[in-house]
């Protein structure tokens, strides 16, 4: 027998047979848009540190969420940049709060588009953190009581899904409760799982205006050391009646994605971060890496790690891409 008898390259020659041994497929379709909405008047506001997305009016979220919908993008998710702060987040669940407003404009425009919208705090308490604080530390229990009233008028609003990202103790099942006993038990959680207190969050935070005034996260995300704690995150999410789990950031976590995929075979959700954009867009501007391929590159990448669906601010260009 000639050596070797095996060649690997005979399934890699033709694009053709290529094709149909590939095992990982990305489209449009597993892809979420997020949206920033604010009061501010004007249409749009460029963030910096992220090139190519903006602070939206609520007319210019429904067009942009319009544009979204026409790349063959099935979902956005929606986060508000409030006209006020104060120590209850008092804005998160205003009746005419702006992701309300949004939520509202945003369905009536374009019924057929899936609209998710993020559930914290952060963005609308004064000091930047994701609940209530009391002595100087977010009070669990406190906090989930106005996160679940979050939820419930996003609900109200008109959301398909709500995806509580404020990593405090038993919000899954608080939202669950709450959303079934106010009529919305077929809204679905998508429950920011294993959420990571992460550097990459950076241009987010500017975006949103959600860094926090004192101390950092760390005392409810997740330690970046850690695999065996997501699981029990997840486990616990799941009992509690998440019905999609997350793990966010990305790229840095695919091992996470892979542990979570196979521990629980439940639809898994990843959160390609701001900071994980901004990397490839400083690359991309500096000429140093050529954006589309690395980009598709990367979302195929959290896809075979094992996400069934990937938030990124690359969705609509990916989307135009494929
Ligand atoms: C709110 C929230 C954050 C992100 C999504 N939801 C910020 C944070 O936790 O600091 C980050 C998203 C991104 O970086 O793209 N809790």
């Amino acid at each position: 027998m000639g050596f070797p008898a095996t060649r690997m390259r005979r399934l890699r020659e033709s694009p053709v047979l290529r094709g149909m041994v590939r095992e990982t497929s990305l489209d449009a379709s597993r892809l979420i848009q997020p949206i920033f909405v604010s009061t501010a008047p004007g249409g749009r506001e460029p963030i910096e540190a992220m090139p190519g997305i903006d602070r939206l009016s609520i007319p210019a979220a429904v067009e942009e969420a319009g544009a979204v919908a026409a790349a063959g993008v099935a979902a956005v998710i929606l986060f508000g940049i409030p006209a006020q702060k104060d120590e209850f987040g008092s804005s998160a669940y205003a009746e005419d709060g702006v992701v309300q407003a949004a939520l509202r404009a945003i369905k009536a425009a374009h019924p057929d588009l899936f609209v998710i919208s993020d559930v914290c705090l952060c963005e609308y308490t004064d000091h930047g953190h994701c609940g209530y604080v009391r002595d100087g530390r977010v009070d669990n229990d406190i906090s989930l009581e106005l996160i679940a009233r979050t939820a419930i008028s996003h609900a109200d609003a008109g959301a398909d899904a709500v995806a509580p990202s404020d990593m405090m103790d038993g919000r899954v099942g608080s939202i669950r409760d709450q959303l079934d006993e106010e009529g919305h038990s077929g809204v679905p959680i998508i429950a920011y799982s294993a959420k990571y207190a992460s550097a990459f969050y950076g241009p987010f935070r500017d975006a949103a205006g959600s860094t926090p005034g004192f101390g950092d996260r760390r005392g409810y995300q997740m330690d970046p050391a850690n695999s065996d704690e997501a699981v029990r995150e997840v486990e616990l999410d799941l009992a509690e009646g998440a019905d999609v789990v997350m793990v966010k950031p990305a790229l840095p976590y695919l091992d996470v994605i892979r542990r979570i995929k196979q521990a629980t075979g439940a639809p898994v959700a990843a959160y390609h971060v701001s900071g994980e954009y901004a990397m490839l867009k400083a690359a991309a501007e500096l000429g140093w890496l050529d954006e589309q391929a690395a980009t598709l590159e990367a979302l195929t990448s959290i896809r075979r790690a094992g996400a069934d669906m990937i938030i990124t601010y690359y969705a609509k260009q990916a989307a135009a891409w494929l």
